[in-house]
């Protein structure tokens, strides 16, 4: 897969709560930018071959500007430091266009967005969305105390009757509740969440438990720990007719790429789904956060920087 790059500069930086960078981008130019959906994100070009994923942040009707938020988080891959710390007014960077695999459903009658910490980007553009369409929705944000987050002021201006804030530190009634908020459950309603992979492991797992189907419940991992180890096994190329063996650490990326077979990847934990290709033959063990169970069990894709195989070979359309 080509992704096309745009060239933007960052037109405001704004710091706010506990160590969040707000960034505005736009073309130096002032033209439009590619249109996106709620739920969208976009590479951002850190550096050379350091390439991360954020969500759009913004209101989608903002047809000249995009807006990330990004944590000054030192337990990252060093993505949002290098962004948080480097990364300045002024300053011209490359982007990909806008991508969604994490859209709204149409359909739904009610919805419930969570977001924790720095997962309440997405939500802020669904809120936009949800809101302009007239429908029924609340807005959940979690940190772990009272002026930790960004966009306060700003999600109690526009969304005074939906946003409800959770403080970790402050116990009691006012924590995030799966059971109050799910229960009982409703066909009606759809779950989405997004933060630290606990929170959304709690989040989903507590909705499953509730007997939501995964049409539900929706989600999108920032960054997930993916284990890539397993028994070896033969990746045979059906395009370029070359197969090569993944070892027991290696990934199937890594076995291509020796092979002189390049796979376009981004965040190589599963997550963003730019390596996501097509199965021919053989069951895959799937270790990525990003095809959903039904895609899973489908077994005609895979992502190849993480997911390893249950057969002893695989027939992949490369
Ligand atoms: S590179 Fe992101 S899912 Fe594989």
């Amino acid at each position: 897969m080509t992704i096309k790059l745009i060239d933007v500069v960052i037109t405001a930086r704004e710091d706010q709560g506990a160590g969040i960078a707000v960034f505005e981008l736009a073309r130096p130019s002032g033209d439009e930018l590619p249109r996106f959906d709620a739920g969208a994100h976009i590479d951002v070009h850190i550096g050379d071959n350091f390439i991360r994923q954020y969500s759009l942040s913004g209101n989608s009707e903002n047809k000249n500007s995009y807006r990330l938020g990004v944590l000054n988080d030192p337990n990252s891959r060093g993505g949002s430091v290098k962004l948080y710390q480097e990364f300045k007014k002024g300053q011209l960077i490359k982007i990909s266009e806008p991508r969604n695999h994490f859209p709204l459903d149409a359909d739904a009658k009610k919805t419930i967005l969570a977001g924790g910490g720095i997962g309440i980007t997405p939500m802020i553009s669904m809120a936009y969305t949800l809101k302009s369409q007239g429908k029924p929705f609340e807005l959940h944000y979690c940190t772990r105390s009272k002026g930790a987050g960004a966009f306060e002021r700003e999600l109690l201006q526009q969304f005074p009757e939906q946003v409800i804030f959770h403080y970790d530190d402050d116990g009691g009634e006012q924590l995030f509740s799966p059971e109050k908020l799910f229960l009982p459950y409703d066909a009606d309603l759809h779950i989405y969440v997004c933060g630290p992979t606990g929170f959304m492991d709690w989040v989903i797992n507590n909705a499953k438990s509730f007997n939501y189907p995964s049409e539900q419940i929706h989600f999108e991992y920032f960054s997930a720990d993916v284990d890539v180890t397993g028994d070896a096994f033969e990746v045979y190329c059906a395009v370029s007719d070359i197969t090569v063996s993944v070892g027991e650490e290696d990934t199937i990326v890594k076995a291509l790429a020796a092979a002189g077979v390049k796979v376009d990847v981004s965040c190589e934990e599963g997550v963003c789904g730019t390596c996501i290709t097509d199965v021919l033959e053989g069951e895959p063990d799937h270790r990525d956060h990003f095809l959903t169970e039904e895609e899973r069990s489908d077994n005609d894709q895979m992502a190849l920087c993480c997911s390893r195989a249950k057969s002893k070979r695989l027939v992949i359309d490369l």
